[in-house]
């Protein structure tokens, strides 16, 4: 189902299995985020008659962030400071300006992001199996969820545009390609 042009790099399993309270720090803030951005999508005049399918989604990140909360608390880890994503900011960075293109632009990368975060989780869900049951069952779990948002992310821009979210899904998806391969030292998933 997803279609990424590049691998994620040899080195981020074993920097996320290296540093796993601070993983699961920023990936609280993650699901803050992902809830935030569902919200903020529903100012685009082409999402009206998305709101509720938006404010589902918001709901069930800000049910995530929870979740990875009593995590945190149940293992002793204090909820801390987001670190900046490169990958993040370097997608965003990306949006172009004008009511056409904006939303469209949006919504794809909102997709990539939930896409890698599923493909990611489903990574960490297989290699933390015998290790860690109850964080491997927690993200295998996620993963799905992750999955559905990027395949509604992607269908709305369509609907929106098709051509138009086709050609963007070719950029962002180089895009990706070429930010996933910069090297990245921060215990973050992204
Ligand atoms: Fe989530
Ligand atoms: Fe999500």
């Amino acid at each position: 189902m997803l279609l990424f042009r590049e691998k994620i790099p040899a080195d981020w399993l074993p920097k996320m299995l290296a540093n796993l309270p601070a993983v699961l720090v920023d990936h609280a803030h993650l699901e803050r985020k992902a809830a935030t951005t569902a919200l903020n999508l529903e100012k685009y005049r082409d999402l009206f008659s998305k709101v509720e399918q938006l404010n589902a989604i918001a709901m069930e990140e800000l049910q995530h962030f929870q979740m990875v909360l009593d995590l945190l608390k149940r293992r002793g880890i204090a909820f801390g400071q987001p670190y900046p994503s490169p990958w993040i900011s370097g997608l965003m960075r990306s949006i172009r300006n004008g009511q056409r293109f904006q939303v469209v632009d949006h919504l794809i990368c909102c997709s990539l992001i939930e896409g890698r975060s599923c493909e990611k989780f489903q990574i960490l869900a297989a290699a933390l199996q015998s290790t860690d049951p109850e964080l491997s069952a927690f993200y295998h779990g996620l993963a799905e969820s992750e999955g559905n948002h990027y395949a509604t992310y992607i269908l709305m821009a369509k609907e929106i545009n098709e051509t138009e979210a086709d050609q963007r899904l070719s950029f962002y998806l180089d895009l990706d390609a070429d930010l996933v391969r910069r090297p990245n030292p921060l215990p973050i998933l992204h």
